[in-house]
C-alpha cells in the first residue's frame, strides 16, 4: 500500500507563530516522514490575516498549501495576491465571485492531493452551505484523486463533528481549525476519515488564544473595542499528522502533536517584524 502522510500546522499567530513556523516545519516535516504540509495561515499577520510577504515566507518554510478562515480579508492586499496564488486557499463557501479559490488540487511524488478550506457558520458569518458544497467540490475532486484533506474552520463543536460524519468515508480528512485550543479527540471514523475538533494553534500560548491576556481580559471587563496584539511568550507548534492510503484515500492514521519553541534561542530570524 503506499502511504502518504500529511502534517498540518495549526493556527499560525502573528510574529511568535511565523519564528516558530519557520524554525520547526522543516524539522517536523522530517521527525514524522510527512510527504505534504499544510498550513493555516489566517492570524499570522499580528493575529488578523496575512500579507502577501508573510505568505511567501511561509511556503519557503515547507509549506505546500496554505488554508484561512474568517480573517483571510483584514489585509487588503491579500487580495490581489490571492487572485494569483491558488495555493493560498480562502474558505470554500464566501459567495460566487470571491476572490481566490476555496480549494486546490496539487501534486507531489506522483500522487495528487485535493485540499479543501470551508468555514463553519455557527457564531460566524452566514455564508453557503459548507456541507452541501463540500458534497459538491469532493465529487469533482474525485475525478482526479481520492486523497481529499479539508480544513473545516469553524467556531461551533457540533458543526465540525456533524461534517465528518457527512462526509464519512469520503474524505481522508476533517480537520478543525478556529478556536486555537487543541482537542484530545481525534479519530479515525469507521469509514476512514481522520478527525479533529480542532488542531490547536502555533504561537504564543501563554495568551488568550493567542493575544497579549491583559487587553483582553480588559475588553470583557470594559465591553469596549479595546486593541490587541499577539503575545510572546512560551511559543509552541501544534497539529496533526494524518496518514492515508494514497491510492483510496482512506485515512488509517491521526497522532495529534504540540512542541514547545524556544523562542529566546533565535538568532538570525527573518521573522523579525513588529506584527
Ligand atoms: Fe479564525
Amino acid at each position: 500500500m503506499a502511504e502518504t502522510k500529511i502534517l498540518f500546522v495549526a493556527d499560525l499567530c502573528g510574529r511568535a507563530g511565523r519564528q516558530a513556523a519557520s524554525y520547526m516545519i522543516k524539522t517536523l516535516k522530517e521527525r514524522f516522514s510527512a510527504d505534504y504540509v499544510i498550513c493555516n495561515v489566517e492570524n499570522a499577520a499580528g493575529g488578523f490575516g496575512i500579507t502577501p510577504e508573510m505568505s511567501k515566507k511561509v511556503f519557503s518554510y515547507g509549506v505546500d498549501i496554505q488554508t484561512s478562515g474568517n480573517h483571510i480579508w483584514d489585509r487588503q492586499d491579500i487580495i490581489k495576491y490571492i487572485n494569483v496564488e491558488p495555493r493560498l486557499l480562502r474558505p470554500a463557501n464566501f459567495p460566487d465571485g470571491t476572490p481566490g479559490n476555496g480549494y486546490y488540487i496539487d501534486s507531489f511524488d506522483n500522487t495528487k492531493i485535493g485540499v479543501i478550506n470551508l468555514m463553519g457558520r455557527i457564531y460566524m458569518k452566514d455564508l453557503d452551505c459548507p456541507f452541501r458544497l463540500a458534497e459538491k467540490i469532493v465529487e469533482k475532486i474525485k475525478h482526479e484523486t481520492n486523497l481529499i484533506f479539508i480544513d473545516f474552520h469553524a467556531e461551533a463543536t457540533s458543526e465540525k463533528q456533524a461534517l465528518c460524519y457527512h462526509l464519512d468515508g469520503l474524505v481522508t480528512a476533517v480537520i478543525g481549525t478556529h478556536t486555537h485550543v487543541q482537542t484530545a479527540d481525534e479519530k479515525i471514523s469507521k469509514r476512514g476519515t481522520a478527525y479533529i475538533t480542532d488542531a490547536g494553534m502555533t504561537g504564543a500560548y501563554d495568551s488568550i488564544i493567542g493575544m497579549q491576556t491583559k487587553p483582553s481580559v480588559e475588553r470583557f471587563l470594559s465591553g469596549m473595542p479595546i486593541r490587541f496584539s499577539p503575545a510572546s511568550e512560551d511559543v509552541k507548534i501544534s497539529g496533526v499528522v494524518v496518514t492515508a492510503d494514497s491510492n483510496t484515500g482512506e485515512a488509517t492514521d491521526i497522532e495529534r502533536y504540540k512542541f514547545d519553541f524556544d523562542i529566546n534561542s533565535l538568532t538570525g530570524s527573518n521573522e523579525n517584524s513588529e506584527e
